[in-house]
């Protein structure tokens, strides 16, 4: 029988990028071959976002381009998987009769038997029982859609933290972590593999371990901070209300932990705050700021908000931008605010209208923009250290000094993006996949900078350090 071929189009945040690589993993063991394009695909899988309505939209035109390809080769089969699958099930296949399999959240470990049915003729099927999802998989060992050299880890799944405005606990389900000798074992893995750093991943993993009496997070850092070969760890997502003194002592002693978390705010008032059930307030959040730059003043601090939660005044929103402009943020992601259904904030009123949330959303973007800006310009004339990930995709630019045209990408300890080149001179080695690079900043951007690489030993802990 000839080799079957799967396409993942993946929406969303980096744990549905996690879940590709895992169904990936799991097709690939079935004799299924991954291909860049869903047109030669035999099986074209749709991993979904239900964060916005945005994201959900996105679906359904998707899946329509998908119709559009199966009604040229009818052997061809769809599956939706992800938040959008778990949340409407069946009503999918009702909107979309030519889907043929739902698989939810909590459905991924019976991936290959539900692909089998659909093989043997069987559909279509719709599968969002419950289940341990990925708990009791093996992490991706080959990296089919993230980066080799960076590379994500799901430590838990689900939230129980039910903000007002959002989906994920329905989504997603109950809170869950993983096994801490899991992880471990994953990280080895990955490291083995060529990963050079890992991103441990959950919706709130400030308070990883803390419902199954497992180690808490901190010292979860500490245990894959031990594994060898691995130069740097991040983690995303943290819930402000759950950050310890643990955690912020993290960042004073482990090394290898980057200058960077990302600690969404969601709102600079009070009143809205509460509303949204998030159960801390602007002073606390701006006092977690002061303790963490203590201990690590280099640190990149990134952001959540959203503009037009249901009762957002004027005054509000002007709280939010007086609390950026005093935290001084490195990133935003800034998002209208849209009812999800099945949510408590559908309910609450008054609505903020879509012209008022669009120019707040300008606003605040224009604000923050500028910041970005002048943070990454003050940047240029410093040496970087930087973990390249690949060939820039920007390969155009020809090095000013001469060298090759082509042009390496990847990340700061704080996570800025830098694209650099090689000079000519040979006392700089070729850079590879995989190197910490020191790299001089020689232009900013407002999402990268752009930079040549330097002789190696400069720089302190990988990070900028003002040489000549
Ligand atoms: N509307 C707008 N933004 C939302 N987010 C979550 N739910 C909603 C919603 N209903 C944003 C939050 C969260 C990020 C991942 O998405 O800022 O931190
Ligand atoms: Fe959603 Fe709040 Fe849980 Fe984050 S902590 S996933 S915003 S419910």
């Amino acid at each position: 029988m000839p080799e079957k071929t799967f396409h993942i189009h993946t929406i969303g945040c980096q744990m549905n990028v996690y879940d590709a690589d895992l169904m990936a993993n799991a097709l690939m063991a079935m004799g299924y071959r991954p291909v860049t394009e869903p047109e030669a695909a035999d099986l074209a899988i749709v991993n979904t976002c239900a964060i916005r309505e945005k994201a959900e939209q996105k679906v359904y035109s998707l899946l329509g381009r998908l119709a559009g390809l199966k009604r040229q080769r009818t052997t061809m089969r769809i599956a939706v998987g992800g938040c959008v699958a778990q949340l409407a099930g069946k009503r999918i296949q009702r909107r979309a009769p030519y889907v043929d399999l739902v698989f939810g959240t909590r459905a991924l470990e019976r991936l290959p038997e539900l692909v089998r049915r659909l093989d043997a003729g069987e559909g279509p099927l719709c599968d969002v029982a419950g289940g341990e999802g990925v708990m009791e998989m093996d992490g991706p060992r080959q990296a089919v859609v993230q980066p080799r050299v960076s590379r994500f880890v799901t430590i838990m799944q689900g939230c129980d933290n039910f903000c007002t405005y959002c989906v994920v606990p329905y989504a997603r389900g109950r809170e869950m972590s993983r096994d801490p000798g899991r992880i471990v074992a994953e990280v080895q893995d990955l490291v083995a593999d060529g990963a050079r750093e890992v991103t441990l991943l959950g919706q709130n993993v400030n308070s990883y371990g803390n419902k199954e009496g497992l180690c808490g997070f901190a010292e979860l850092l500490r245990r894959v901070a031990a594994v060898e070969g691995l130069e740097r760890i991040r983690f995303t997502t943290s819930h402000p209300k759950d950050l310890s003194p643990a955690l912020i002592d993290a960042f004073a002693c482990i090394d290898r932990l980057c200058d960077h978390i990302h600690l969404p705010v969601q709102s600079g008032s009070d009143r809205i705050l509460a509303r949204m059930n998030r159960r801390y307030g602007r002073q606390t959040y701006m006092d977690l700021v002061t303790r963490l730059r203590a201990v690590r003043p280099e640190i990149a601090i990134t952001s959540d908000i959203i503009v037009g939660f249901p009762g957002e005044t004027e005054e509000d929103f002007n709280q939010t931008l007086d609390l950026i402009k005093t935290v001084g943020f490195d990133g935003l992601f800034a998002f209208h605010y849209s009812d999800r259904p099945g949510t408590p904030a559908c309910r609450f009123t008054p609505k903020v209208t879509l012209g008022v949330k669009r120019r707040r959303l300008e606003a605040l973007n224009e604000l923050q923009n500028a910041a970005t800006l002048a943070r990454h310009r003050s940047l240029v004339g410093t040496t970087v250290a930087v973990l390249v990930e690949g060939a820039s995709k920007r390969c155009d630019q020809l090095d000013p000094h001469g060298g090759e045209a082509i042009q390496w990408t990847g990340r700061t300890s704080s996570n800025k993006i830098v694209n650099f080149s090689q000079p000519s001179s040979t006392e700089v080695p070729p850079a590879n996949v995989g190197d910490l690079c020191q790299v001089r900043i020689e232009a900013a951007f407002a999402h990268s900078l752009l930079g040549v690489r330097a002789p190696e030993a400069v720089g302190l802990k990988g990070e900028a350090c003002h040489a000549a």
